[in-house]
C-alpha cells in the first residue's frame, strides 16, 4: 500500500501534462497507481487556483482525507500544482493533514519530498524556483507517455509560466516568468510522439503564439516551429492553444495558411468586449483591434474555427460594458466559448485595486446572457455544416450515447435510435466520435475499425454542441 498512489487532477491542459509526467516519474521511482483513494498509500492532488472554486473543490477533498490520515498513519497526502504555489506552507494551518506541498516548478522533485516526508516524519514544502528551470526542462522533455484515453492526439508544452499580468489572472504567480522551450527538444518529443502513433500534437502554452527561443543570432518563433514540427512523417494535424491576441503576427497567419497539417483553428480569448474593460484588465487591445485580427485571420484562413474566453461581472463592468461583450459575441460568431464569472484572486492587481463591485445574480444574469447566446451561434452555425463532407480524425468510442440530447432541445428519436450503441444500424458498428479540423465535435455510427484514422463523413444534422454525420463510401 505504501507504494500506490491515487492521483487526481483538476485545472487545465498544463496541469494534466504534470500530472502525466508525476506518473512517469513516480512510477520509474517504483510506484504503482490506483483508481481508488481507499487502497492508497500516498494520495497526490494536482491543484487549480484560477478560480475560488476550483480550491474550494480540493480544498473539501483534502478536509475529507482529516479522519483518514489520523487512523493510517502512514498515509501521505500531497498537494502538487498551482494552489501548492499560492498558498505554500499556509496549506499546514489550513489543513493540518497535509504532508507535502509541492509547486508546480518543483514536480520533478515530488518523489523525493514524498520519501521525505515518509522517513523524516516532517512535512515537506517545495516552491516555484527559478533555478529548477533546467531540471523543468529535463522532466518535460523525458516525457515518453500519452494519455491512454486519447493515443491518437497529444498535448505538447511549448513553454512554460506566464508574462502578461492580466490584472485579473493568477497564473504568472503561480507558473512563474515565461519561459519557451528549445525548439530542438520539442520537435524531438513530436517526433517521439508520431512514432508511438499519435496523429494530431496541439502545442500548448499560455500564450503559445509568443513563443521565442533565442540561441545565440537564431530567434525562433511560434510560425518557425510548426513550421519544422510540419515535416514530421506520421503527423498529419497539427494545432496551438491559447493565443494571445496582442502577440498575432502576419507571420504566424502564413503559417496557418501555407502549412496544410495546421489546423483551421483559434483558441483566441477576448475576455470582454469593451475597451473600458479590457484596459482595466491590462489586455493592451481594444476590441476593434481584436475584431480586425479576426477579420485578417478569416480572409488568410478562409472557415476558421474560433474558440473563444470571456470573464463576466469584472470589477465596474457596467450594462453597457457587458452589452459591448455580447457584441462583440455576435461579430465574431465563435464556435464556442468558455464564459467564467470573475473570481477575485488575492495578489492579483485586479483584487488588490477594485471592488469585486457586481453582484452575485448580475454575474448569473450574464453568464446565461452569454451562454444562450453562444449556443444561437453555435446551432445556427452548425446547421449550415448539414450536407457537407467533413474530414474527422476518429478519436475512439462516444463516451456518451445521448450526446444528441443535449441543450437544443429533443433529438429526432428516429435518428437517436440509429445511433445508439445497440442500434440496429449496421452490424459492427458503433457511436464513434471524432472532430473535425475547425474542431468540431462530431458523432457517428461507424466500425470500430475507423478509430486512429482521418475520414471523410457526411454530416446529416446538427446540435449546438454536435454534428451527427455518417460514413462516406
Ligand atoms: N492563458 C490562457 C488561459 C488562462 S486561464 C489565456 O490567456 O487565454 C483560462 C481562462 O480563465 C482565462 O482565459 C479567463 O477567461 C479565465 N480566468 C482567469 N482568471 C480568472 C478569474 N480571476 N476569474 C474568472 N475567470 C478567470
Ligand atoms: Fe492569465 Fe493573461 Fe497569462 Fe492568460 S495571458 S495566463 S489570462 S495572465
Ligand atoms: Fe492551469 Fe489552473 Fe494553474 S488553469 S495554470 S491549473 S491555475
Amino acid at each position: 500500500m505504501e507504494q500506490t498512489v491515487y492521483l487526481e487532477t483538476l485545472g487545465c491542459q498544463m496541469n494534466k501534462l504534470d500530472a502525466e509526467l508525476i506518473r512517469q516519474r513516480l512510477g520509474q521511482e517504483g510506484y504503482r497507481f490506483t483508481l481508488d483513494a481507499d487502497q492508497a498509500g500516498v494520495i497526490i492532488f494536482v491543484t487549480c487556483s484560477v478560480r475560488q472554486r476550483a480550491e474550494d473543490k480540493v480544498l473539501s477533498k483534502i478536509g475529507q482525507l482529516r479522519r483518514r490520515h489520523d487512523q493510517q498513519k502512514d498515509l501521505i497526502l500531497a498537494v502538487a500544482g498551482c494552489m501548492a504555489e499560492r498558498l505554500g506552507p499556509a496549506l499546514f494551518d489550513l489543513h493540518p493533514q497535509v504532508d507535502v506541498v509541492c509547486a508546480p516548478g518543483r514536480i520533478h522533485q515530488l518523489g523525493e519530498l514524498i520519501a521525505r516526508a515518509r522517513h523524516e516524519r516532517r512535512r515537506q514544502v517545495a516552491l516555484n524556483d527559478p533555478a529548477e528551470q533546467s531540471a523543468l526542462e529535463d522532466l518535460d522533455a523525458s516525457r515518453r507517455q500519452t494519455d491512454a484515453d486519447h493515443p491518437f492526439m497529444a498535448y505538447l508544452r511549448v513553454m512554460r509560466g506566464c508574462n502578461k499580468f492580466c490584472s485579473y489572472c493568477v497564473v504568472p504567480y503561480v507558473r512563474g516568468r515565461e519561459v519557451s522551450r528549445p525548439p530542438e527538444s520539442i520537435v524531438a518529443e513530436a517526433q517521439r510522439l508520431a512514432d508511438r502513433g499519435v496523429k494530431e500534437i496541439t502545442l500548448l502554452g499560455q500564450t503559445v503564439n509568443s513563443y521565442c527561443h533565442r540561441n545565440g543570432t537564431t530567434t525562433v518563433r511560434l510560425a518557425d516551429l510548426l513550421a519544422r514540427v510540419h515535416e514530421i512523417a506520421g503527423l498529419e494535424r497539427l494545432r496551438f492553444v491559447t493565443s494571445y491576441p496582442r502577440d498575432f503576427d502576419e507571420r504566424l497567419l502564413a503559417a496557418m495558411a501555407d502549412l496544410p497539417k495546421v489546423c483551421e483553428y483559434l483558441h483566441l480569448p477576448a475576455q470582454s468586449g469593451s475597451d473600458r474593460i479590457l484596459a482595466a484588465m491590462n489586455r493592451r487591445y481594444t476590441a476593434g483591434q481584436y475584431l480586425d485580427l479576426i477579420e485578417r485571420a478569416r480572409q488568410r484562413v478562409p472557415g476558421i474555427a474560433v474558440a473563444g474566453d470571456f470573464i463576466v461581472g469584472f470589477p465596474g463592468e457596467r450594462e453597457e460594458d457587458f452589452e459591448a461583450t455580447c457584441e462583440l459575441m455576435r461579430r465574431v460568431r465563435y464556435k464556442n466559448c468558455f464564459i467564467f464569472k470573475y473570481s477575485p484572486r488575492p495578489g492579483t492587481r485586479a483584487d488588490g485595486d477594485l471592488a469585486d463591485d457586481v453582484p452575485t445574480e448580475t454575474k448569473r444574469r450574464r453568464n446565461q446572457i452569454l451562454l444562450d447566446l453562444q449556443e444561437e451561434i453555435s446551432l445556427a452555425d452548425n446547421q449550415a455544416f448539414v450536407g457537407q463532407t467533413v474530414e474527422i480524425l476518429v478519436e475512439g468510442p462516444s463516451k456518451n450515447p445521448h450526446l444528441d440530447e443535449g441543450r437544443t432541445g429533443p433529438a429526432d428519436p428516429a435518428y437517436s435510435r440509429s445511433l445508439g450503441r445497440s442500434g440496429p444500424a449496421d452490424s459492427g458498428s458503433i457511436q464513434l466520435v471524432g472532430r473535425t479540423r475547425g474542431d468540431h465535435i462530431v458523432v457517428l455510427q461507424a466500425r470500430p475499425d475507423r478509430i486512429g484514422r482521418i475520414v471523410p463523413v457526411r454530416v446529416v444534422r446538427a446540435s449546438a454542441l454536435t454534428l451527427f454525420a455518417e460514413p462516406v463510401r
